[in-house]
């Protein structure tokens, strides 16, 4: 591949899914009550909420030239109406931090956990879900005053719109409908949160981070194709329009029948997650979203692969870096890419799946690079892909 001058080059965590003690949080919550339906629980994750100088050392240490990590709102915000002033310097020292390092950070504000009291009161239905985003948004000022230069407003929407299906059901079937109430008031909470952003913050860049999986239509399935990747990613796609940029997160793909039903893949090889393994599914889906989201920018803010085998991640993300260079030499206007994840890490109610650069003991939380951190910071030793 040629290199790209300023082509972000970056690894991805998420707050909840590393941090450790998230006791104000929603998923806390659950992950705790008798009879919890999630498996089993975060704890204290990988404790990077303490050991963020550590990890910081080990993106850039590897060549990286950005990092995106999470900021958790029930840390900022724990109780209606109180704002941490501690969190808030706690997250504002781990920009500074990044900057000494060379690193330009990527901050997501919300990654699928809440505060308790805005979900015990209706969560993104409530009816002063914007304002209460917003003012969370308005009490990270300090934060993103550090050295901030691009917002994800929101991790993946079109899956938090799919959580109460999800929770019933699994993914038998493909990916179920997102609910449309949620899928509505997530559009209006991202589209007030950009405005607010852009007017406090002139010059920070902000989009959102969709899910975004490589379907294929079958011969004669187009229709249907469009008919379930609409409510399912390009609607928020579409919603991004006007926005700096927009958030690409893919892991895999697949083929749907005219009856908008998946094909069964039988003999397919399978990732931890149960995912086919289809590296080229990155080009395949920043393809298809170059062509929704019209002019916007994408960035890959997310894109691995749960393995135990590190050879085989690095197999996976050597073709998915392929696919994207041919969809970007075809045109897709791609300015970044983000591995999932930093880390071994919490995977939403399991530990096994492992999609980190860098393996941690759980009883010591100590770090232990994986050949792959090495290899993928080595591709980029000007902030570009190879
Ligand atoms: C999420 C991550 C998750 C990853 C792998 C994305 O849906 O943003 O939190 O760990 O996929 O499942």
């Amino acid at each position: 591949m040629t290199r790209t001058p300023g082509f972000l080059w970056g690894v991805a965590t998420g707050a909840h899914q590393t941090e450790g003690g998230n006791v104000a949080s929603d998923w806390w919550y659950r992950e705790n009550q008798p009879g919890s339906p999630v498996a089993e629980r975060c704890g204290d994750a990988v404790d990077s909420y303490h050991r963020w100088p550590e990890d910081l050392d080990l993106v850039a240490g590897a060549g990286f030239t950005d990092y995106r990590f999470g900021l958790e709102w029930s840390r900022v915000e724990p109780a209606d109406g109180f704002v941490s002033r501690a969190a808030v310097a706690h997250y504002r020292r781990i920009v500074e931090g990044a900057r000494e390092r060379g690193l330009r950070p990527l901050l997501t504000l919300h990654h699928f956990t809440l505060p308790l009291w805005f979900a015990a009161g209706g969560g993104w239905l409530r009816p002063d879900a914007a304002e209460r985003f917003l003012r969370y948004v308005d009490a990270l000022a300090p934060v993103l005053e550090a050295g901030v230069e691009r917002v994800e407003t929101i991790n993946e929407p079109n899956i938090v719109a799919m959580f109460p299906k999800l929770a019933a059901g699994g993914l038998a079937g493909g990916l179920p409908e997102p609910d449309q109430a949620t899928t509505d008031a997530m559009i209006a909470v991202h589209r007030a949160a950009v405005a607010r952003l852009r007017a406090n913050h002139p010059g920070l860049r902000v989009g959102w981070g969709i899910s975004v999986q490589d379907y294929q239509a079958e011969p004669g399935a187009e229709a249907a194709l469009e008919a379930y990747a609409e409510p399912r990613d390009q609607v928020f796609l579409r919603a991004g329009a006007g926005d700096d940029f927009v958030g690409i997160q893919t892991y895999t793909g697949g083929r749907l029948r005219a009856d908008g039903t998946p094909v069964e893949n039988p003999s397919a090889e399978r990732t931890q997650t149960g995912w086919e393994f289809t590296p080229g599914a990155l080009g395949g889906a920043v393809r298809r979203a170059a062509r929704v989201v019209g002019g916007v920018p994408l960035i890959v803010t997310e894109n691995g692969v749960a393995t135990a085998d590190d050879a085989r991640r690095i197999e996976y993300t050597t073709g998915a870096l392929e696919s994207l260079r041919a969809a970007m030499d075809d045109g897709a206007d791609v300015r970044g890419y983000f591995h999932w994840s930093l880390l071994d890490n919490w995977e939403w109610g399991h530990w096994g799946p492992t999609f980190g650069l860098v393996a941690v003991d759980r009883a010591t939380f100590a770090r232990t690079p994986k050949p792959s951190l090495a290899w993928l910071g080595s591709l980029a030793p000007s902030g570009v892909p190879a």
